[in-house]
């Protein structure tokens, strides 16, 4: 499957797609485009080094329908099948997601449902929980509210603070995106409303 990672900033997820496809782990994927939104993300610098080809769309300068637009456009020109938002801090307007529609794949550091957004660490630290994780999850016109493919959890330490959680969170982040997204590509997801499984080999 030909997929199109996009991410806004740092795109330590988008290393890990990189990392585990160099090691094999994600056969039926094809990181074929980065798309980032910031001419200055990090990411764009990932991909030079690992040669993936890259495009920069703005999205400040312009509405978030031209955005989208821009970026769809992009997509089919470069025949992009599955689509993953590695750290990419935008909502899709819901032409987008109805035209990848069970095609995006999201990587959110809580356990979804609790603590959907922009600030999933800060909340949950204030909520005052003592387990919290990360999911990769299908997207749909909500947010982070699309079927679950993964989850994992961890706990919190007394004097936890935003940045430490963060922390913890990222390296399991690290390690489902790339095995959601194999069972994304490998067409081993079952999706019945917002349930899904996983075929078994
Ligand atoms: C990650 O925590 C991701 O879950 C969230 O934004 C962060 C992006 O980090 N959506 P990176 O750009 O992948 O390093």
């Amino acid at each position: 499957m030909r997929v199109g990672v996009m991410a806004s900033g740092r795109g330590s997820n988008f290393q890990a797609l990189i990392d585990a496809a160099e090691r094999g782990e994600i056969p039926d994927a094809d990181l074929a485009h980065l798309i980032v939104n910031k001419k200055d993300a990090y990411a764009i610098k990932r991909a030079k080094k690992h040669r993936i080809n890259y495009t920069v769309i703005t999205s400040h300068d312009r509405t978030r329908g031209e955005f989208d637009q821009s970026v769809l456009k992009l997509l089919k020109e470069l025949n992009i099948e599955i689509v993953v938002l590695a750290g990419f801090m935008r909502i899709l307007t819901p032409e987008f997601i109805d035209t990848y529609r069970n095609r995006i794949l999201n990587i959110h550091p809580s356990l979804l449902p609790s603590f959907p957004g922009a600030n999933a660490h800060r909340d949950a630290i204030k909520y005052g929980v003592k387990v919290s994780g990360c999911t990769a999850h299908l997207v749909d016109e909500g947010i982070d509210s699309g079927p679950i493919i993964m989850q994992t959890s961890v706990t919190l330490s007394d004097g936890e603070t935003e940045e430490s959680l963060a922390d913890k969170i990222l390296k399991y982040e690290h390690q489902i995106l790339p095995k959601a997204l194999q069972l994304l590509c490998s067409g081993k997801i079952v999706i019945n409303g917002r349930h899904i499984k996983i075929k078994s080999d």
